[in-house]
């Protein structure tokens, strides 16, 4: 495993109210080819799985606060494990792996600008959580990434159709860790 990373900035402070984000949460399959500004990717992975408290705890809960769901990103210049105390991007591998998250049936992610990849860690210490609450988790992770993106005037989808294992392998992750659910988004066309 490489050790590139990219410091991302600061996530922004959202200004749209709660109510206004749920109300006009949907989903987006079109989007432009414009790139997620890496201010507009730190909020979106932290409002995902950011770090809000001193023991760790996060913007969303977790079954037995085992945290088994991490957050990856796959963009053009390649996929990256987001390290969400540092806020960091570490490159797993520079090849663009947005079309290879899909089991096809998705031409739009093969170019939407980022697909978050959300990740189960399958060790015995996060067996309790497996595998139905980590799902769970990740379902958590993802509206929240739907609400954020609304707040930043991005579109996405969640996307259950993830080639898990085989995605795994080309990330370069851990055989530890299997993808299991993906969020693509991007400008909404
Ligand atoms: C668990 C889950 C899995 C989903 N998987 C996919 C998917 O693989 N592909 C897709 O295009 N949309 C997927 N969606 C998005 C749904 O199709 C979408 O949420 C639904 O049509 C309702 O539309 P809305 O999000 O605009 O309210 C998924 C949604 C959820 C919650």
């Amino acid at each position: 495993m490489t050790t590139k990373t990219i410091e991302l900035p600061a996530p922004r402070e959202l200004k749209m109210t709660l109510t206004e984000a749920l109300k006009a949460r949907k989903t987006i399959r079109s989007f432009t080819t414009e790139p997620i500004s890496d201010a507009d990717l730190s909020t979106l992975l932290w409002c995902t799985a950011g770090i809000t408290r001193p023991n760790g705890k996060r913007t969303v809960p977790s079954c037995l606060d085992l945290r088994t769901v991490s957050v990856c990103v796959l963009r053009a210049d390649g996929a990256w494990r987001w390290n969400a105390s540092k806020n960091t991007l570490e490159l797993l591998t520079p090849e663009d792996l947005r079309a290879a998250s899909t089991m096809g049936q998705h031409a739009f992610v093969d170019t939407a600008p980022v697909t978050l990849v959300f990740v189960v860690e399958a060790t015995p210490r996060t067996q309790m959580a497996r595998p139905h609450w980590a799902y769970l988790d990740a379902g958590t992770m993802v509206e929240a990434a739907y609400l954020a993106g609304t707040a930043l005037g991005l579109g996405g989808v969640a996307r259950g159709s993830v080639a898990g294992p085989e995605l795994g392998k080309r990330m370069k992750l851990p055989a530890t860790y299997e993808p299991v659910f993906c969020f693509t988004c991007g400008h909404p066309a």
